[in-house]
């Protein structure tokens, strides 16, 4: 399993790739405006904070194919290392996808809602696709079922695209797109710290830690008042 950012949040991003395994940045138009200032210089940010190994997907606006592979060869040119292209999945997309796959452009299929959208972004030379669990749930849909059926379909086709799945409201979510099959999962930063925070776990380090001072003294690690040895 691979855990990207959903952020363009350059102090949430720094703190998240030291602390945890990322694989990567994911933004979208929608994640970039927050931003509030121009989008290539918080993409350069974040190229800077993640370094040239990390994946940072940056997603084209235009309508038509030949307006898209403009787009994606523009950011390709302007941030170096991994970065792929983010297309939300139209019939010009499919188009566009092909021309940039003959130019070896790596692209991910977004906004995703069917598992034949995931499919034809697929054979078109797509690198992932990024199903939207949540807002299909929104939609009365059913986000995790539909990234399992996605994953079969690949496997019974053996395409080589991966589930970078995305839109989540709830750690629970996370949980069943991975048991379904997603390859990565793309997560808002406060997310992140949920997948490691339980209040158990809190309260036992407590609990070790009046034990070992009821016996020790005031150490704060095994480091201090080992005594003799
Ligand atoms: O990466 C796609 C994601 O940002 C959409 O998530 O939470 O806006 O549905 P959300």
């Amino acid at each position: 399993m691979r855990l990207y950012v959903d952020s363009a949040d350059v102090k949430q991003i720094a703190h998240l790739v030291e602390y945890f395994p990322i694989a990567g940045v994911t933004t979208n138009p929608s994640i970039l405006v927050k931003e509030k200032r121009p989008y290539l210089a918080v993409l350069k940010d974040i190229r800077e904070i993640i370094g040239e190994d990390r994946e940072l997907f940056v997603q084209t606006l235009g309508e038509t194919a030949d307006e898209m592979a403009e787009e994606a060869r523009f950011i390709i040119s302007k941030l170096p290392g991994k970065t792929i292209v983010k297309i939300p999945v139209t019939e010009e997309a499919i188009k566009a996808m092909k021309m940039l796959a003959q130019e070896k452009i790596p692209v991910l299929g977004t906004a995703i809602y069917t598992p034949f959208q995931a499919v034809m972004a697929a054979k078109a030379g797509a690198k992932y696709v990024a199903p939207y669990v949540n807002r299909m749930d929104n939609l009365n849909g059913n986000g995790v079922k539909v990234v399992s059926e996605i994953a079969k379909l690949f496997s019974i086709y053996h395409l080589k695209t991966e589930i970078l799945a995305a839109s989540f409201k709830n750690i629970q979510q996370a949980m069943d797109v991975c048991l379904a099959g997603a390859e990565a999962l793309t997560l808002s930063p406060d997310f992140i710290g949920k997948l490691v925070s339980y209040p158990a776990t809190v309260n036992d380090i407590k609990d070790f830690k009046a034990q070992w001072t009821a016996q020790f003294g005031s150490a704060h690690s095994v480091l201090g008042n080992y005594g003799e040895v």
